[in-house]
């Protein structure tokens, strides 16, 4: 539970806000390049600013305010020029730095100095990233999915109604999978009738999801020098399997969280971009990469996609695990009032987050950058392979015995894709693809194993 002014403190993202300071330290993810090669203007809104972002036909990108100086014109409609954007009423020019550079028919055109608010942005990976905040700009983190090599990418984008800490407390809850993608799912596909079709196989997600509840000692968070790791240890006599500990996903201060490794067959940044107080921009990063021995299909760009979270009579899709995520977060409410809650032992994880965002709010509040704020090229391990997630062990996946073990994550050619939002993507073939050459690759090397004599 907190009180209303600490949910205010870490909820709101408008400009002069805690928690709008804090996000305006970060390059923020809000746009693909494949949206601006179908149309190089587009309107944006971004930490409750309205905003146009565009590419003029010298190919530099600009990011700036809405509203033309002139009349106040929305530059969503702008035209790119040589050096900027016009505007289509009467023609003002805009540079990325928002200086107004011509009027195309008023005396003085040279003298005017007046300027449009402007953002730094730069591409990476696929992505259109902007720095809101105070300058010099720190460096863009490399972080491993964007640069990872031999990969297929896309991205996934859904607006989703609510604030983003819902989004992102959800990253901190290693038991929600047990109900939200295990008996949830199994609730919607039996009503649905296509329980048997679907979860035959025993690798299903709901399946392993529904295990998880089973036999929970504890649930553990450690901070890291990213955010923090977490997971749950089991304990066989409290009906588990074995006694055991299983590590979640990463969770990368502010918005990033990232399931599976970087290197192998499937990984993903879930990045939860606030829009406004009551939006957020959720991104899907969806990166495949082909193993040691394994090459991956060749992709030219990265595609974007809008998984849909509702069907055509507008009720919620609840078979596949984005969208299920997506219904529990709106259904918090536009922002969960969290002096009302009732946490219990499942939520130290929650408790953390929420305790490393007021640290580090007030980090900025003291003058200091926040955590994952880099000021030198050099301190961006990421940039050289390197990731939050290196401690889980080498993604050398061909030193895997038993390819069925590795989970359905890997087996899309096999009808898995079907659980994850990742069957609406636009590069689902050549992830098929992929996955089919690394069991191809697994299979001869299970044989070859066999084959030898033993030692
Ligand atoms: S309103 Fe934009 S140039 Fe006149
Ligand atoms: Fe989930």
């Amino acid at each position: 539970m907190l009180t209303q002014a600490m949910n205010e403190r870490l909820t709101r993202v408008g400009p002069g806000t805690p928690g709008g300071e804090l996000m305006r330290r970060y390059w923020i993810p809000f746009a693909a390049v494949a949206q601006l090669d179908e149309n190089p203007v587009r309107k944006v809104r971004l930490l409750g600013e309205d905003l146009t972002l565009y590419r003029d036909k010298s190919g530099a990108l600009g990011l700036i305010g809405d509203r033309c100086l002139h009349r106040l014109v929305d530059m969503k409609y702008g035209i790119p020029d040589t050096n900027g954007l016009r505007c289509p009423y009467h023609g003002w020019l805009y540079g990325e730095s928002g200086a107004c550079l011509d009027r195309p028919m008023e005396s003085n055109r040279s003298q005017f100095n007046q300027k449009i608010k402007a953002y730094p942005v730069k591409e990476l990976g696929g992505l259109i990233f902007a720095y809101m905040g105070p300058l010099p700009a720190p460096a863009l983190p490399k972080w491993d999915l964007f640069v990872w090599p031999n990969s297929i990418r896309q991205i996934g984008f859904n607006i989703i109604d609510c604030n983003w800490l819902q989004c992102q407390e959800n990253t901190g809850d290693p038991t929600h999978s047990v109900w939200t993608h295990g008996h949830l799912f199994r609730y919607q596909l039996e009503r649905q009738g296509t329980l048997d079709e679907r979860a035959k196989s025993m690798i299903h997600t709901l399946h392993n999801r529904s295990k998880w509840g089973d036999g929970i000692k504890e649930v553990y968070a450690k901070p890291t020098d990213y955010g923090f790791e977490k997971g749950i240890v089991y304990s066989k006599e409290l009906g588990a399997e074995k006694d055991w500990t299983r590590r979640h996903s990463t969770v990368m201060f502010p918005f990033y969280t990232q399931t599976g490794s970087a290197g192998s067959p499937r990984s993903e940044f879930q990045i939860r971009v606030p829009i406004d107080d009551t939006h957020t921009l959720h991104i899907c990063y969806q990166c495949y990469s082909g193993p040691y021995g394994v090459e991956a299909p060749a992709q030219d760009g990265v595609p974007y996609y809008e998984p849909p979270t509702v069907n055509e009579k507008g009720e919620p899709i609840l078979d596949y695990v984005l969208a299920q995520d997506a219904i529990v977060w709106v259904a918090q409410g536009p922002v969960t009032d969290r002096s009302q809650e009732m946490l219990g032992r499942t939520d130290v994880p929650i408790v953390l987050l929420r305790r490393q965002l007021d640290e580090q709010i007030a980090r900025v509040e003291a003058g200091l950058d926040p955590m994952n704020v880099f000021r030198d090229e050099h301190d961006i391990l990421h940039g050289n392979g390197k990731s939050p997630k290196d401690t889980w062990g080498s993604p050398d996946w061909a030193k895997k015995k038993l390819f069925v073990s590795q989970g359905y994550r890997q087996m899309y050619h096999k009808g898995f894709a079907l659980d994850d939002a990742d069957r609406y993507g636009p590069a689902l073939d050549l992830v098929k693809e992929l996955h089919r050459r690394v069991e191809d690759y697994e299979l001869a090397a299970n044989q070859e194993t066999a084959d030898s004599p033993a030692e």
